[in-house]
């Protein structure tokens, strides 16, 4: 068990699966990004359910370019039934064993890498995700793209919270572009490949998950805030601090997740988030402060150079659908889940970032 994950949320994932984890004894997983934040829990939660669930283990094939898999995912040991092969996805990948299910996880995910590798950001939603279905065709694997929110850009208050029919307020220039823009075509992609060769496919669309596990480099705003806290400095939000995200803990996106690539209905898309609550980024601040039971200085300052401006004014997830054909329904509160990764980012962060 790496110690950077909470023991004991792998396990509340594993019993949020519950029976359904079964249908993973004696399949073959293929993962890309395997060794980023939610790459790493999905390996963690396989190695669990081998020893403590499956009549027969599941095989998982991690393949990762660690382009922004930073110390953690760059030092993972080895471990029973993983294999891990270094490759980045935007080139083919030749792999003649049986395959069940394939997760293409790749990505680059936090804003201020993709403001760093714009083109590498593109490519592996598109090259990345066509070589992914290419691979789970030939197989006749079932093949699960991660999208994002941000596919619906700037959506019109009059949509939020935001269903998957919703077709987004997107620009295809800008900061931002590369991300987005690549996830709605890898999202057609995989719908192309289920139309045209009936691959199965399921497109899942994660609203700011966050948890133990998330580097202190990720730069995304709750590993931003806990380094920040940790150093003793001032917290810094960026633009108004108006801007509304909502926030899934990993646990509850974990079995989501999980739960779109063993009962995903063929075809479908999938929100998963946290609905609970569409929170400002200043009244962010001020969980935090109670949380943690003392005062916490922040700074609101303009979007740095490293960071792409231009983000969406409000985020919230409509999850009926998830809920009613998967079954999903988020148990960890925002200030639950706040508790458990800042007391893990506090023993883990150094503030030196
Ligand atoms: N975590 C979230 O809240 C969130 C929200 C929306 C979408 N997503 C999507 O989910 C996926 C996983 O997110 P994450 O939070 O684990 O991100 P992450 O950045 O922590 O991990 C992504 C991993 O993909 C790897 N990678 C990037 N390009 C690659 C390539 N060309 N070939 C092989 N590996 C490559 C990176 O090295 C990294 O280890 C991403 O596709 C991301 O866009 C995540």
């Amino acid at each position: 068990m790496s110690d950077s994950l909470l023991q004991s949320d792998i396990a509340e994932i594993v019993a949020g699966l519950s029976e359904t984890a079964r249908r993973l004894s004696g399949k073959t997983v293929l993962l890309t990004g395997g060794r980023g934040f939610l790459g790493r829990y999905f390996t963690e939660v396989f190695v669990h359910l081998n020893e403590h669930v499956l009549d027969s283990p599941c095989r998982l094939v991690v393949l990762d370019n660690l382009i922004t898999a930073g110390e953690e995912g760059s030092r993972m040991p080895d471990l029973p039934h993983v294999e891990f092969i270094r490759h980045d996805v935007i080139e083919p990948f030749k792999w003649d064993k049986p395959v069940d299910y394939v997760i293409h996880a790749a990505g680059i995910a936090s804003p201020y890498y993709y403001r760093a590798y714009p083109v590498e950001t593109l490519l592996v939603s598109t090259s990345g995700t066509r070589n992914m279905l290419e691979l789970a065709r030939l197989q006749q694997a079932h093949f699960t793209f991660f999208s994002s929110s941000e596919i619906y850009g700037n959506p019109d208050p009059k949509h939020v919270p935001t269903p998957e029919s919703y077709r987004g307020n997107v620009a295809c220039q800008g900061p931002r572009a590369c991300y987005d823009e690549s996830k709605r075509v890898g999202e057609t992609l995989c719908y192309v490949f289920h139309d045209k060769y009936g691959t199965t496919v399921n497109t899942i669309r994660p609203f700011n998950v966050f948890g133990p596990g998330m580097q202190e480099t990720d730069y995304r705003v709750l590993p931003n805030f806990a380094s920040r806290i940790k150093s003793g400095h001032p917290l810094h939000v960026y633009g108004s601090g108006d801007q509304t995200r909502t926030f899934c803990y990993i646990t509850d996106a974990m079995i989501g997740f999980l739960l779109t690539v063993l009962r995903g209905v063929p075809g479908e898309t999938y929100n998963i988030g946290n609905p609970k609550p569409e929170i400002c980024l200043l009244d962010l601040v001020k969980r935090i402060e109670s949380v943690l039971g003392r005062k916490i200085e922040y700074d609101i300052i303009e979007y740095p150079d490293s960071y792409p401006a231009d983000e969406p004014d409000r985020r919230c997830p409509d999850i009926r659908k998830a809920h009613v054909q998967l079954g999903f329904q988020p148990k960890v509160d925002l200030n639950e889940g706040l508790k458990r990764f800042l007391a893990w980012a506090d023993g883990v962060y150094t503030g030196e970032h």
